[in-house]
């Protein structure tokens, strides 16, 4: 296809995307006026649309998924060699590359033996909450079968998962919602629901699980679901005591810890998973986007022996075991494109990479802090970082949405791409959030911090 074609053909492309696709997460008014993006090549940190505008991305594709890049060709290779050979059966079988993931997977996570798979964060999450009731229905009638979640954490769209979400604008106009699932106080100290200050307070958020529990009835509780760091609810870091007291809780009560790594698995966080900064010891994990970077659809629920143990303690019962299928589950180009992802990360040193490009992204951050008063808030781990807005640093009160909106369409004309809190909440969605491939480079940073720099400068 020669240059013009190639125009015209994508201009052919933009109109049936206007016309026909229903876009996620976006108010479609606009497009009878403006075309929508779309996307057509993407290289390394970078991604070029129909219109051969080149952008950096700040985002790993707008949800924190792509981690080692675009264009990864071997990726690319080693599913089309899978869907060849064998591209699916259901996971009522194994298949080769299902095996191997496994195996690698769980050596990353000790103290976890047994992964599940499915295709997406939400039904990664959903597979947990059931097999938190069955566990309960195996061993107390059903009782113990309520789920505590985080106020601020989001574990997907799914009404489950939906229900188990403490993002008040995410759930909006879509209840009523599954019964059994309790909230908690979120973990963010710059807005601490104590209203205490870290150094002086006694990690109340993390001793309000307890007080939950009580509340509920500890017969009635079977599980606790967290995000390690929040991510779209405004990347919230936890202190240091936070989850060891967690722990001891759900330990006390016997709750079962279920950290929903979605996100921060597979090295955004600059270790393989975000809870491995906190010494804590899961007794289920989630994880999906980072898994194989979006080169296939694939999430693994991963628990740890004992739970696997108790859905076959008992065979002579015919309902004695996890009576759950997800027929994409059996897609065996899923865990070829994730074993690659998994031997790139390790091969590019890119776990190093994040911390030492981490460190580097937090001190522009903070520079940028010093310069401007609407900046409230720095915080992140690893390549994964979110800046806080306000309208007043001294009464902290929230920016209104419209300005990370301005903010991230300014950083958009300068061809860099940037996230943020996106009708989450009422007044929170004021914070931009930064997560670039694990590929970043200090000149990336240089370029993608400049870009907002630049655009604070256009706002303010
Ligand atoms: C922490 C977390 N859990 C779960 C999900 C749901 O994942 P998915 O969109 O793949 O269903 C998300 C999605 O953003 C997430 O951020």
């Amino acid at each position: 296809m020669n240059e013009s074609s190639e125009g015209s053909h994508y201009a052919e492309v933009i109109d049936h995307d206007r016309n026909n696709v229903w876009h996620h997460l976006v108010q479609h008014r606009p497009f009878e006026d403006v075309a929508p993006m779309v996307v057509v090549e993407g290289k390394g940190m970078r991604i070029t649309d129909a219109n051969g505008k080149e952008y950096l991305d700040a985002t790993s594709g707008g949800v924190w998924s792509v981690n080692v890049g675009y264009g990864r060709e071997r990726i690319a290779k080693a599913v089309y060699d899978q869907l060849l050979k064998m591209c699916y059966y259901a996971n009522t079988a194994g298949n080769v590359p299902g095996a191997l993931y496994a195996e690698k997977l769980v050596e990353k996570m000790p103290g976890m033996g047994r992964v599940y798979y499915s295709n997406s964060g939400s039904e990664a999450n959903e597979k947990v909450y059931k097999m938190v009731r069955q566990i309960a229905a195996i061993s107390n009638g059903g009782k113990k079968h309520k789920i505590i979640y985080r106020d601020r954490d989001y574990h997907g769209t799914t009404i489950a998962a939906l229900s188990s979400t403490g993002q008040s604008e995410r759930r909006d106009q879509y209840g009523p919602f599954v019964p059994g699932f309790v909230e908690f106080p979120h973990c963010c100290c710059y807005r601490c629901p104590f209203d205490k200050e870290y150094g002086s307070c006694e990690i109340e958020c993390a001793k309000a699980l307890e007080d939950t529990i009580l509340k509920e009835g500890p017969d009635t509780v079977g599980a606790v679901v967290l995000e390690p760091i929040t991510a779209g609810g405004g990347v919230i870091v936890p202190v240091p005591e936070y989850f060891p007291i967690i722990s001891d809780i759900c330990k006390k009560y016997e709750v079962l810890l279920h950290i929903d790594e979605v996100v921060c698995g597979l090295g955004r966080t600059g270790k393989w998973f975000g809870h491995q900064h906190f010494g804590v010891k899961p007794d289920m994990v989630t994880m999906a986007k980072g898994v194989a970077s979006g080169y296939a659809a694939i999430s693994c629920t991963v628990t740890t022996e004992a739970v696997f143990e108790k859905f076959k303690a008992d065979s002579s019962d015919r309902m004695h075991y996890f009576r759950d299928i997800s027929t994409f589950g059996g897609c065996a180009g899923g865990p070829a494109a994730a074993l690659e992802n998994m031997r790139i990360i390790e091969e590019e040193n890119l776990l190093d990479n994040v911390n030492e490009m981490g460190a580097y992204l937090m001190e522009l951050l903070l520079q940028l802090k010093e310069k401007y008063q609407v900046i409230g808030d720095v915080r992140g781990k690893g390549l994964f970082a979110g800046l806080e807005l306000v309208k007043d640093r001294k009464t902290r009160a929230p920016a209104d949405e419209t300005l990370s909106m301005r903010i991230a369409a300014e950083c958009v004309a300068q061809g860099v791409l940037v996230g943020r809190t996106n009708r989450s909440f009422r007044e929170y969605n004021n914070t931009l959030a930064l997560s670039p491939a694990l590929i970043a480079t200090r000149n990336d940073l240089d370029e993608i911090v400049g870009a907002i720099d630049v655009a604070l400068a256009r706002v303010s």
